[in-house]
């Protein structure tokens, strides 16, 4: 009896050991997205999306931004082709490729006497694209070449756990909120989120 058990705990320690290593390296299938990639350089002709201003995910009163210090607008750009396929689909196909564009946000200038509008300088770009069905964030590094962020970061959670579609964040996106609503792809996650307020957004 006590042969069998221990020919039969190494038989399964075998079989355990055999399975493990048929399993798909979880490093491989994370690093399948380029390391670095560049910014598109007509990417200002892309389709705009939004302006979010002084966007922040903490409370008001929490750490959002006092008034002393600069606005900062997000510009967020998708390429045409990505763009007029969400149109028909509601979801976003393979290479698809956000840019979002920051640039200060200041007063004073020209004529203008209240309010904000853009800086000159582009002070940060961060890109979130889908290559093989894979989403991948980047950032800029220097000399103008952006660097893949790895898993695990807080892009790929918040994304995840918030974005209205395919870790997209759409219902910030006025012209296309209405297409994924009509047709049903919003994301369980972004359904289920909390913070979704009844009328959907
Ligand atoms: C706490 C939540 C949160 C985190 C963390 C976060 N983002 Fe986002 N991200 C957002 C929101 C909200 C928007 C929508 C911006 C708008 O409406 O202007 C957005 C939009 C974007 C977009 C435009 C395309 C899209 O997916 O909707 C890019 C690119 C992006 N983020 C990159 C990044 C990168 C890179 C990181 C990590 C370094 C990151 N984000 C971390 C909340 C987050």
């Amino acid at each position: 009896m006590y042969r069998v058990l221990v020919s039969t705990i190494v038989l399964l320690s075998a079989a355990l050991l055999a399975s493990r290593s048929l399993l798909p390296p979880v490093q491989a299938a994370q690093t399948a997205a380029p390391a670095t990639t560049p910014v598109q350089a007509d990417y200002r002709e892309w389709i705009f999306l939004t302006s979010g201003l002084d966007m922040t995910y903490d409370a008001p009163g929490g750490a959002g931004l006092p008034a002393q210090q600069h606005s900062v607008f997000d510009n967020v750009f998708v390429n045409p082709e990505a763009y007029r396929s969400f149109l028909k689909t509601g979801t976003w196909p393979d290479d698809t490729t956000f840019v979002l564009e920051n640039r200060k946000g200041e007063s004073d200038v020209s004529i203008n006497k209240a309010g904000r509008t853009q800086g000159r300088d582009v002070t940060g770009i961060e890109l979130h694209r889908k290559l093989h069905g894979e989403w991948a964030f980047y950032v800029r590094a220097e000399k103008g070449t952006e660097k893949l962020v790895a898993r695990p970061a807080s892009c790929y959670t918040c994304h995840e756990q918030h974005a209205a579609v395919d870790t997209a964040f759409v219902q910030f996106y006025p012209t296309l909120l209405p297409v994924a609503t009509e047709r049903h792809t919003l994301s369980a996650a972004y359904v289920h989120d909390p913070e979704t307020k009844p009328d959907g957004r």
